[in-house]
């Protein structure tokens, strides 16, 4: 259910092309700049760092920024299958594709871009239960087996992780959900004790010390951040990590909930003076969800047109260009936004790109109206911030990222209640008093609320030709694919 949104609009703006769209990172790069920067990648690896990875101290791998999206590279059974994941902190199971699901067998191949896992042609699968079934917010969802099997992630391989396997799935992609266990499937749906997923297991293992991992996403530009289980590095953010306690759902920790105090486009200030507002920091969304008049606020500033349908925004592409900044404060840290990182690109199906019926080509605007759900920080905001999440310690430390950097010096994270380095606790942090949802565990659906939660700004997913995108938090899918130019 979502409230009505004050900005009147429809598509009717923008003038009419074709059915699909995909979002495309601003400066359509050719291939070699993904690889030159990977190989970069390789060759700033400083020894320091492989001797932490050989002690397994930290797992670190890489991230592909596919079409605004993160994915990771994992393999799959004995013997190993390549799949890519969608990484998720907004969610807290694994899961993948099979391909003799009816969404697989289709003549498109669907799932043969991300790769699928069949149980019976690995030696080391073993069957758990039949109660796997998430759904995310937008609608979509997978339903089948849990079963566990080596999973291996960049050099790490994991022995007996347990995960989903979609025989009944919507999604073309599977999902590395990489949240508190508690909010998994398996207890929200099937009333069973929290497993070990991937972060926890790493932690079990022995390969990491404590149940935390540093998401750097880097630039929109870029193709590549990184994920570092168990570890931070120092040099991919300004000054040093300020730490927040995340805020309980109904006394639970269960999701990625910080508390927003303030937020400045330009100078000026477009919150209210009192804002203690819970936040989700979600790299499953691609775009960011305000409170509906903080948004119109923004929007009227920015010259963004709203279109009601979509849920969504459209502003001139020429709108990148503009140096103003849009700056979140956490009691005190502050993230500045470039308004270039808030200019999302679309192209059609057909490769065009959509212009208003003026003829300015229209980009997809960053932030949209959270309506009745949950407020989230998606990848929009994300890319700007160094985030380090600590499930042990339930806090989240931040710090404004350093887009493009090739240094690298990967600390550690320890046990115990200092254990991520270089970081401060902030004095006297806010408890959020707005935008808390209700209790975890509740409701299978995961993230952020199910469709019976009201928790969701999504609208459904509509079939219709399109695309290899994903979201499990909200549901950028859902706004293009039904998207009629
Ligand atoms: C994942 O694998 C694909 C296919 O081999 C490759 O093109 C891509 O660069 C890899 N991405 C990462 C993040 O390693
Ligand atoms: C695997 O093979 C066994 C034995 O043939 C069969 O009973 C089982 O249903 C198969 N499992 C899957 C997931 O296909
Ligand atoms: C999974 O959950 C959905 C939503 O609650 C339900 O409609 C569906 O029937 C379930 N699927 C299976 C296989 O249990
Ligand atoms: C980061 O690198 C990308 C790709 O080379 C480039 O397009 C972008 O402008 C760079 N960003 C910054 C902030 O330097």
């Amino acid at each position: 259910m979502r409230a009505s949104f004050a900005l009147a609009a429809a598509a009717s703006f923008l003038s009419a092309t074709t059915e699909g769209l995909v979002l495309q990172q601003k400066h359509h790069g050719p291939g070699p700049k993904v690889v030159a920067m990977d190989i970069e990648r390789r060759q700033t690896t400083n020894p320091l760092h492989r001797d932490r990875l050989r002690k397994r101290a930290t797992v670190e791998a890489a991230l592909d920024n596919e079409e605004t999206l993160y994915f990771i590279n994992a393999t799959i059974g004995t013997p190993p299958r390549s799949v890519r994941l969608h990484i998720d902190t907004g969610s807290s199971d694994l899961w993948v594709n099979t391909p003799s699901s009816k969404l697989c067998l289709q003549t498109s191949s669907p799932c043969g871009f991300a790769g699928t896992y069949t149980a019976n042609s690995s030696s080391t699968y073993e069957y758990i239960g039949s109660y796997f079934n998430i759904s995310y917010v937008d609608g979509s969802g997978a339903s089948g087996d849990y079963v566990s099997d080596t999973v291996t992630i960049g050099q790490t391989k994991l022995d007996r992780l347990q995960f989903g396997v979609g025989y009944s799935s919507t999604n073309s992609q599977g999902i590395l959900g990489i949240g508190y266990p508690i909010n998994e499937v398996q207890v929200g749906r099937a009333g069973l004790q929290p497993y070990d997923n991937l972060p926890a297991q790493m932690v079990t293992d022995g390969l990491i010390s404590s149940k935390a991992y540093s998401l750097w996403l880097n630039d929109l530009d870029a193709s590549r951040g990184n994920i570092l289980f168990g570890g931070v590095d120092t040099e991919k953010y300004e000054g040093t990590l300020q730490t927040l306690p995340i805020q309980t759902s109904s006394g639970v920790f269960a999701e990625f909930m910080i508390t927003m105090t303030n937020v400045k486009l330009g100078d000026k200030t477009i919150s209210q003076n009192d804002l203690a507002l819970a936040v989700l920091l979600d790299t499953g969304s691609s775009l960011t969800y305000l409170p509906n008049d903080m948004v119109e606020t923004i929007y009227q500033q920015v010259g963004a047109q709203y279109d009601s349908d979509q849920g969504a925004a459209y502003v001139p592409c020429s709108l990148a260009q503009e140096t103003t900044t849009i700056s979140f404060t956490f009691s005190q840290p502050t993230i500045a936004v470039e308004m270039n990182e808030l200019v999302l690109d679309l192209i059609t199906s057909s490769g065009k790109r959509p212009t208003f019926q003026n003829g300015v080509t229209a980009c997809l605007f960053g932030i949209a109206p959270a309506g009745s759900g949950t407020n989230v920080l998606g990848d929009t905001f994300l890319r700007s911030a160094y985030v380090v999440y600590d499930m042990d310690n339930n806090e989240i430390s931040i710090a404004q990222t350093k887009f493009n950097t090739t240094a690298s010096n990967v600390v550690e994270i320890t046990t115990g209640p200092d254990a991520v380095p270089d970081a401060t606790a902030v004095a006297n942090p806010v408890a959020a008093t707005q935008g808390l949802s209700g209790p975890p565990g509740g409701s299978a659906i995961v993230g952020l609320g199910g469709p019976d939660s009201a928790a969701a700004p999504a609208t459904s997913v509509r079939g219709g030709g399109v695309v290899a995108l994903f979201t499990s938090g909200l549901v950028t899918a859902a706004i293009l694919s039904g998207f009629l130019l």
